[in-house]
């Protein structure tokens, strides 16, 4: 079973992906509705969440874990993997630094996330890591979460915060942008029309269910399954738009204390 946790709804982007690449795949879904946003929380608070969503997709049999919250990959990705050397965990950071480096033409690339995300500067560590000679600006968009959240996607006043988000990094012409949150891909058109032709927008799902079509060989036949720490009508109609169609989403409380 391949888990696969977020804050949220959004960390189903990255599902979709891996089952457009992978479609036997076994999935353990997790979304901590009940405890988000991540994006606005502290490292030490985003750790401990993780872990504790680690602990249980251990208890569930996952021995693969994707982690598909840019805040957690941000910030707890090498904290988890320390105290869980056994398990294989991927995380969407690691996979969106590559994209860029990958899609990159001009070498001068913009990131977009949460403030959590951004001010941790892992992006930038990454990208200079494998390609010291890319530029890199960042952003931080904080309100997209909560416009995706209201489904105010096609909306004239989306339109105008993804234009001041964005004015800078158009400016700076950068041939690649990166929706650095998994919540971003839902506003993908309204950011590449503010983006104009000459920026590829991408996100990192595609390519890290293309890493894991290359380390996993074979999956056991086993029922996707859905879980979240908080459900509520807004939450299955978005999960639904996402992947297209109704799924069963189990509630489960990590933290009973
Ligand atoms: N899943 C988060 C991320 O990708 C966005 C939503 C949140 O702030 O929890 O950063």
């Amino acid at each position: 079973m391949i888990g696969i946790f977020d804050s949220g709804v959004g960390g189903l982007t990255v599902v979709k992906e891996i089952k457009k690449i992978l479609p036997e795949a076994p999935i353990l879904y997790f979304g901590d509705t009940a405890r988000l946003p991540y994006g606005n929380k502290s490292r030490e608070t985003i750790q401990k969440y993780s872990v504790e969503i680690i602990d249980f997709l251990r208890a569930k049999n996952c021995k693969t874990i994707v982690i598909a919250c840019n805040s957690a990959s941000a910030l707890a990705a090498d904290y988890v993997r320390k105290k869980n050397p056994d398990l294989k965990i991927y995380d969407v950071v690691s996979a969106g630094a590559e994209a860029v480096v990958d899609t990159t033409w001009n070498k001068k690339v913009a990131v977009i996330g949460t403030s959590a995300t951004i001010s941790s500067g892992v992006y930038k560590e990454k990208i200079a890591a494998l390609d010291p000679e890319i530029e890199i600006f960042v952003k931080a968009c904080p309100l997209f979460v909560p416009l995706v959240e209201e489904d105010w996607i096609v909306r004239p006043e989306t339109k105008k915060v993804a234009r001041v988000y964005l004015k800078e990094l158009k400016l700076q012409k950068v041939d690649t942008l990166l929706l650095g949150c998994t919540h971003y891909p839902l506003l993908e058109k309204v950011i590449a029309s503010v983006m104009g032709k000459r920026t590829k927008v991408i996100a990192s799902g595609e390519k890290l269910a293309q890493k894991l079509k290359k380390e996993m060989l074979c999956f056991e036949k086993k029922e996707d399954m859905y879980y979240a720490s908080d459900i509520t009508e807004h939450f299955a109609k978005l999960a639904r738009g996402i992947l297209g169609k109704s799924v069963r989403i189990e509630k489960i409380e990590l933290n009973k204390d």
